[in-house]
């Protein structure tokens, strides 16, 4: 049985402050969570939210980092510095980086491998256009990002990625997949891990859904038997929504 995981990804929202805010706010709401509970916040908040959550069930995570261990990169963030504020997951690949800073396949798959190697636990992300699905792409397509950002682990390590389907049509546009295509599509992802890794890996792989994931929708997703989790933009920003997601994973735990 894999254990549920809720991940709010806050992208560019929150200042230190206002992040702690919310933290604090939600921490009584999740208390008895039976899933993982993660925030993935902007690279400035991390110290002060993790150590707002510090002996909670709430983990911290960070949205990008770089693939080196230290130099002359301006303006990135390694794994080292990640982890010695606090933060345990670091999300990988999301859709808005592969479109607006030129993230590509390769530097998804050695970011995965760097943070792997350092500790950190690599939420990675994967999806299809809504002109790809159109043109039924999306099965292939999402195979082929999941085999390419994993290329070279291990099966072990592979088992310990978390993997986000995030169909880029749905994301903050209110226009959240079916809970069937959610699902079926999870299924071909878990297939292609299958073709890499194995079957074992592939029962053990956990893999989210994202894109408009609200405190509505939850539970049909939730119930679905190839989803594992939610990875949450807007409805991370608010405690109550956020908590509403959180119990509707719990609630798939027997
Ligand atoms: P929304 O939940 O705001 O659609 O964002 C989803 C997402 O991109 C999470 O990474």
């Amino acid at each position: 049985m894999r254990k549920p995981i809720i991940a709010g990804n806050w992208k560019m929202n929150l200042t230190p402050l206002e992040g702690e805010t919310l933290v604090k706010a939600l921490i009584e709401k999740v208390a008895d969570a039976k899933c993982d509970v993660v925030v993935c916040v902007p690279f400035v908040d991390i110290a002060p939210v993790a150590a707002a959550v510090k002996g909670t069930n709430i983990h911290v995570g960070a949205q990008n980092l770089h693939f080196k261990k230290s130099g002359a990169y301006t303006g990135e963030v390694s794994a080292d510095m990640l982890k010695a504020v606090g933060a345990e997951y670091v999300i990988i690949g999301h859709s808005e980086r592969r479109q607006y800073f030129a993230e590509t396949d390769e530097t998804v798959n050695l970011k995965t491998l760097f943070a792997l190697e350092n500790g950190l636990i690599p939420i990675v992300c994967v999806g299809e256009s809504l002109a790809q699905r159109d043109a039924g792409e999306t099965d292939g397509l999402v195979s082929m990002q999941v085999k390419a950002a994993l290329k070279g682990l291990s099966a072990q390590d592979a088992q310990k990625v978390i993997i986000a389907y995030e169909p880029i049509w749905a994301i903050g546009t209110g226009r959240t997949a079916t809970n069937e295509q959610a699902d079926e599509t999870i299924g071909v992802i878990r297939g292609a891990v299958a073709e890499a890794f194995g079957q074992e890996t592939a029962e053990k792989i956990r893999i989210q859904y994202g894109g408009s994931m609200n405190a509505k929708n939850c539970q049909g997703l939730m119930q679905m038997p190839q989803i594992d989790g939610g990875l949450i933009g807007g409805a991370s920003l608010k405690a109550e929504d956020f908590s509403i997601i959180v119990a509707a994973a719990s609630d798939t735990v027997a």
